[in-house]
């Protein structure tokens, strides 16, 4: 979590910094800091909350044209001034950033601690610099010093480094964490990900783990951590500068929301061609010949993937089980003979799906990551990618890619089912569906400030595919409006849960299943029997004319991309009335890469 970015090169590092962390602040924004370099001094300008705050605290700041920046999530230590970054060393000789978390640091703090070296901070991160500093004084030669800091540390790492006594150069160094190189003429970048640097530059180079890398306005060198150089050519990412801009939108989720048909509309043209599939030929022979394939997703996918099992089951009648990426790491439950391994991740570097993919690798499984981020580490280190082709998500909470998965997962399914959809027909339904809700955003807002907004907690319940939506729409309200959030399978609730239902505890019941919209019905008679405040989004075939809010119809087995809109928007809402930051939940961040 943690995002990082750093410039060398002609310009005014200040601004491009600022800038660049203010795309990342998605990753952590408790709070920011930032050093430059000013004749030949580094100076270091730390704050507590938003960028903004930073970016206040600099403003007076004379230009420099070398410098590093960082946005915090935090780790170890509460978010205060003293455990941001960046953090130097304690005869000032090393200043750094750093994403990760050092596994062995208390180890090596307290052997620095015998050493005389002294800590101002709770943070993992400080350890690193004394280090450094340490290995400096033995050496005087910066590069041998991070390659013994990097046979000494274990854990993860994306790190940007500055010594007072090279202070014309940035280091960088990285292990299980992400960091590009951004190249440019006459400056060069380093960064969380490419769109903390696309305003300055579409020309990247990645950096493997367990490499570091020496950067000056002029030349970017990678090294391995015994010091051998490595050539590597830079790639052009097509991420667009106005793909990140709010437009028109108050906030990022709402605009994500409205980009929703238009993400399935591109995927039907990326995958579709007259009604022929356009997916790789060999991904689909992979998937067909396995006898079972195992799902690998985080929060918001992971709930995209329960979608897929039910669609890839019906559709395609090949066995899936879906795994918590944090779960599956640790522990790999019983595996068929010819499992395909998907993961599916928006970021493409969710540490918990990562240790997952390696020890799928491990076993020398084959694996597909379905990812939203080209070139992602997930994207690099499985067998196959899928691209969701949803453009870039910014809010926190996971909207568009969520239904750019199911979307994916659907036309895959499909692909392999001997009795086909014409999906062509069917998503473009969804489309308009959506587009549908989304004109009538102001009902649901209605429903949110009447029946849910003043709640402490609150049900969804729902069969089946419901189920699945339900899940996924209790994590939206929960994440952004605090509101505490469960989703239930409505023939559970009665096991146990519903002893909390209150007078008054909102239970939103999602029917878009004609199989089992009266079981869903049912349920909501028990909760309303003992005085719940029940909400009805239903489905038109399944509709009754009481019911609180009508989607239009879709295919059923497609219904959960237009059912979960509602529940995005109910969310949203929820959010915006009690005033708070949407795009940024308070303890989350969007890419978590750490485990
Ligand atoms: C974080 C985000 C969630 C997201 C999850 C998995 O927890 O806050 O919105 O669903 O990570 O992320 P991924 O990038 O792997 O889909």
């Amino acid at each position: 979590m943690c995002g990082i970015v750093g410039y060398t090169g002609i310009k005014n590092a200040k601004d491009i910094i600022i800038n660049g962390l203010k795309t990342l602040e998605y990753r952590g924004y408790d709070s920011s800091g930032i050093a430059f370099v000013n004749e030949g001094k580094i100076e270091v300008y730390r704050e507590v909350g938003r960028i903004n705050a930073l970016e206040q605290l600099v403003k007076d700041v004379q230009p420099a044209h070398i410098g590093m920046g960082h946005t915090r999530w935090a780790t170890h230590g509460k978010p205060a001034k003293e455990n941001s970054h960046p953090h130097t060393s304690t005869n000032r000789l090393i200043t750094l950033v750093h994403n990760g978390v050092i596994e062995n640091y208390l180890e090596i703090k307290n052997e620095l601690l015998k050493k005389g070296y002294t800590f101002s901070s709770e943070t993992d991160t400080e350890v690193v610099a004394n280090l450094l500093e340490d290995e400096y004084k033995k050496t005087k030669d910066m590069k041998q010093a991070i390659i013994n800091m990097m046979k000494r540390v274990h854990g993860s790492y994306a790190l940007g480094i500055l010594c007072a006594d090279s202070s014309d150069t940035l280091y960088c160094a990285k292990n299980k964490t992400p960091m590009l190189a951004g190249v440019g003429e006459g400056f060069n970048m380093i960064g969380s990900d490419a769109m903390a640097m696309i305003k300055e530059t579409n020309k990247f180079i990645e950096i493997n783990d367990l490499e570091f890398l020496v950067v000056s306005d002029k030349n970017i060198e990678i090294y391995d951590q015994d010091g051998n150089a490595i050539k590597r050519d830079s790639f052009t990412s097509n991420v667009n500068a106005n793909d990140i801009s709010l437009g028109t939108y108050d906030h990022y989720m709402l605009k994500e929301i409205n980009e929703q048909p238009t993400v399935i509309r591109t995927l039907l043209k990326e995958y579709l061609d007259n009604g022929k599939t356009k997916i790789d030929s060999q991904i689909l022979s992979e998937i067909k010949n396995a006898d079972r394939l195992y799902i690998v997703a985080s929060g918001t996918s992971m709930h995209a993937g329960y979608v897929g099992k039910y669609l890839i089951e019906e559709l395609a009648s090949i066995p899936v089980e879906v795994h918590i990426g944090s779960e599956f790491g640790y522990h790999l439950p019983l595996i068929s003979k010819k499992p395909l391994f998907i993961f599916i991740t928006q970021s493409g570097e969710t540490a918990d799906s990562r240790v997952a993919l390696q020890l799928v690798k491990k076993h020398g499984y084959k694996s597909l990551t379905i990812t939203n981020v080209a070139g992602s580490t997930l994207s690099r280190e499985a067998d196959y990618t899928l691209l969701l082709h949803a453009g870039p998500e910014i809010a926190v909470a996971s909207t568009k890619a969520y239904v750019a998965q199911v979307t994916l997962l659907a036309l895959i399914a499909n692909e392999l089912a001997s009795n086909k959809l014409d999906l062509n027909l069917e998503l473009s339904k969804v489309a308009t569906s959506i587009e549908d809700i989304i004109s009538r955003k102001d009902q649901i807002r209605k429903i949110v400030t009447d029946r849910i907004v003043y709640s402490r907690n609150a049900f969804y319940i729902g069969r089946n595919l419901d189920y699945y939506v339900a899940l996924e729409a209790a994590l939206k309200l929960k994440e952004i409006s605090y509101i505490q959030t469960e989703g239930f399978a409505s023939g559970e609730l009665k096991h146990g849960t519903i002893a909390l239902i209150e007078d008054e505890t909102p239970v939103l019941a999602i029917i878009s299943q004609k199989h089992i919209a009266l079981n869903t019905r049912s349920a909501i008679q028990e909760v309303r029997a003992r005085e719940a405040m029940t909400t009805i989004i239903s489905m038109e075939h399944v509709a009754n004319d009481d019911d609180n809010f009508i989607v239009s119809d879709t295919h059923e087995l497609l219904a959960p991309l237009a059912m979960v809109v509602v529940t995005q928007l109910i969310a949203y809402y929820a959010a915006l009335a009690k005033g708070y930051d949407i795009d940024k939940p308070r303890n989350l961040a969007k890419s978590v890469t750490v485990e």
